[in-house]
């Protein structure tokens, strides 16, 4: 009988732009203070994507070819590629098919999924079920998002939190039973009333009206999806160990979406991990949705074990959440 195959991560990398917007510089934009964003987020600074027509795709391409690089792949190789994010560089084409033809991935297919700061959790859950259907042999999975596109830098609540990076991870398939364990995934469509951009789209196409009403812009209610986020983030990974019948003495890392510290660690409270067991980078690149989890996953990459069980955690625009186990295979 033949082996099951799993989906393992074989290569990890990222990008962040250079340039850094710090708290300092927000305090000359919005009535705000170094302290206040420190003390309500963790975040210190951001990178931001600048320059005239530059989209995800700018971030992506670097990123994907350094996976490539490092895993010794040439892009011909790729079966397909998903891209997370909600900021593709245009309403269509997919920025996946931007990327394949910019790394020259002729041989791929792709496409975007549209989950916020899930998208990472949500691609690699359906790159998984490509490798393990056993007629894909190289996946990689993209969290991508340029925030500061849609930021309203007029609006303190919200621009203090987010920053652009990219990461992505190849997936291929292993007979040793390591890779994706385990994956959960929720989403509430209702969440929508808290967290949304509500123009561009279909229902509110770009107009005169939707620019001066500001509507192309990230709106959140802070409070209520503070709230969601606690409680969705830390049930949802608890649910996750205790289904894998894990306790957190089990887990090596916890990776958890990094929108506010104060979420990230009742997440890590509640499944019993101590800070030491927990990847945090918001100080350096604040929220880049889809991004956060791989840009972490490549800055630990050196400190990961084989066989090492670490816990992938989101929860974001939609609502949308999840929480993925994965038994790192190198
Ligand atoms: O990643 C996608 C999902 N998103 C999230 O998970 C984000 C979840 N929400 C949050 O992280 C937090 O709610 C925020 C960081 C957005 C806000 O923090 P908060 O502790 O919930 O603040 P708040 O909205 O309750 O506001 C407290 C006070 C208010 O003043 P008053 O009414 O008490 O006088 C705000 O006007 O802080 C004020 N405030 C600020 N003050 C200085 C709000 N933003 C700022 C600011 N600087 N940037």
């Amino acid at each position: 009988m033949s082996k099951k195959i799993t989906a393992a991560i074989t290569a990890v990398s990222g990008y962040v732009p250079e340039d850094k917007l710090t708290n300092f510089d927000l305090e000359k934009i919005v009535d705000t203070t170094d302290e206040w964003i420190r003390s309500r987020t963790g975040i210190e600074e951001r990178r931001i994507l600048k320059g005239e027509g530059k989209g995800i795709s700018e971030m992506i391409v670097p990123a994907v070819k350094q996976l490539c690089e490092k895993r010794g792949i040439d892009p011909m190789e790729i079966d397909c590629l998903i891209v997370g994010t909600v900021t593709p560089d245009m309403v269509f084409p997919a920025t996946a098919n931007i990327v394949c033809d910019k790394i020259g991935a002729r041989n791929a297919w792709g496409f975007d999924v549209s989950a916020a700061c899930s998208g990472f959790l949500y691609t690699l859950t359906v790159g998984t079920s490509l490798i393990e259907s056993g007629r894909y042999k190289k996946v990689v999975v993209v969290g991508a998002d340029k925030m500061s596109a849609i930021i309203d830098y007029t609006d303190r609540t919200t621009c203090i939190i987010f920053g652009d990076g990219a990461g992505a991870v190849l997936l291929e398939p292993n007979e040793e039973g390591l890779g994706i364990q385990d994956s959960l995934l929720r989403s509430d469509g209702s969440g929508c009333q808290y967290l949304r951009m509500k123009a561009g789209g279909s229902a509110y196409p770009a107009s005169a009206e939707t620019v001066a009403n500001r509507e192309h812009y990230v709106y959140q209610e802070g409070q209520a999806v503070f709230k969601f986020a606690v409680k969705g983030m830390a049930d949802i990974s608890a649910e996750l160990l205790e289904r894998n019948n894990l306790t957190g003495d089990d887990i090596s890392w916890l990776v958890p979406h990094q929108a506010n510290l104060r979420i990230i660690d009742a997440t890590a409270n509640r499944i019993g991990l101590p800070k030491e067991k927990v990847m945090i980078n918001i100080q350096k690149y604040g929220n880049t949705t889809a991004a956060t989890i791989p840009l972490c996953l490549w800055e630990w990459e050196k400190q990961l074990k084989k066989g090492d069980n670490i816990v992938l955690a989101a929860f974001g625009g939609g609502f949308t959440w999840g929480a993925t186990l994965v038994k790192w295979a190198y």
